[in-house]
């Protein structure tokens, strides 16, 4: 089967953790706009130059430069097949952007997975996250621990911390969601798509659940 998957959530609910996961489940590659930013940055273009201001300060990078990160990973043909959308959309103009791309091409979203969790727990998440700076998985030094010190159990890479995981940094990035991205929620229940899961608990019991959303 072929899945098109939006996971929706705060920064630290599991984002990019779970659709790790379902990339291994499904197939189908997992589509993060951060880890894009984060590549230019790494690489100085001068689009990373312009979207690293907004992401130290915990803002959205505006809406044009990110459409069109997506408009090209989405005509790649790994995602023809089935893609998983993580942190994007995260504005409704980007998601009205997302909707007339996908039906120009015949295609729709099957589920907007809405992953809650709550503030304080976020905020203790994403401050003690390690990321891998190979693959772009998420370690953490209390939930989950590399089996290496230091090293990716999937790639082998080495694991720093994100510029943006700073407490500061991370409140920021919260109101920026509650207001920009939370409003999302309303307009995709509108269309009937949103599927509600709890992130707190288990990740593996979280992925559990997400599979059987998906699978309906
Ligand atoms: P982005 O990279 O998308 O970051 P984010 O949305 O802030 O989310 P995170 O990656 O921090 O969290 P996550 O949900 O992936 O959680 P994870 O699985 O890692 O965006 C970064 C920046 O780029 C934005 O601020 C913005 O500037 C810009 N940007 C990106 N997309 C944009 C867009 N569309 N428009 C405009 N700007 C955009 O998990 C977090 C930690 O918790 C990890 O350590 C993990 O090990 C741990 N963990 C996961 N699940 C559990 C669990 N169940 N129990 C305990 N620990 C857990
Ligand atoms: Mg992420």
């Amino acid at each position: 089967m072929s899945y098109n998957l939006i996971l929706l959530g705060p920064p630290g609910a599991g984002k990019g953790t779970q659709a790790k996961v379902l990339t291994e489940r499904f197939g189908i590659p997992q589509i993060s706009t951060g880890d894009i930013l984060r590549a230019a940055v790494k690489d100085q273009t001068p689009f990373g130059v312009r979207a690293k201001a907004f992401m130290d300060q915990g803002a959205l990078v505006p809406d044009d430069l990110v459409i069109d990160i997506i408009r090209e990973r989405l005509s790649m043909a790994d995602s023809a097949h089935g893609f998983i959308l993580d942190g994007f959309p995260r504005t409704v103009a980007q998601a009205d952007v997302l909707s007339k791309m996908l039906s120009d091409n015949g295609k729709s979203i099957d589920h907007v997975i809405s992953i809650t969790v709550d503030n304080d727990e976020l905020i203790q998440r994403v401050i003690g996250r390690l990321t891998c700076k190979g693959c772009g998985r998420g370690y953490h030094l209390k939930f989950d621990l590399p089996a290496v010190e230091g090293k990716c159990n999937v790639c082998g890479a080495d694991l720093y911390q994100r510029d943006d995981d700073k407490e500061e940094t991370m409140r920021a990035r919260l109101v920026a969601y509650a207001s920009q991205t939370a409003p999302l929620i309303e307009y995709y229940t509108k269309l009937g798509l949103v599927r509600p899961v709890d992130g707190l608990g288990a990740i593996q019991e979280i992925s559990n659940t997400l599979i059987r959303v998906v699978e309906g």
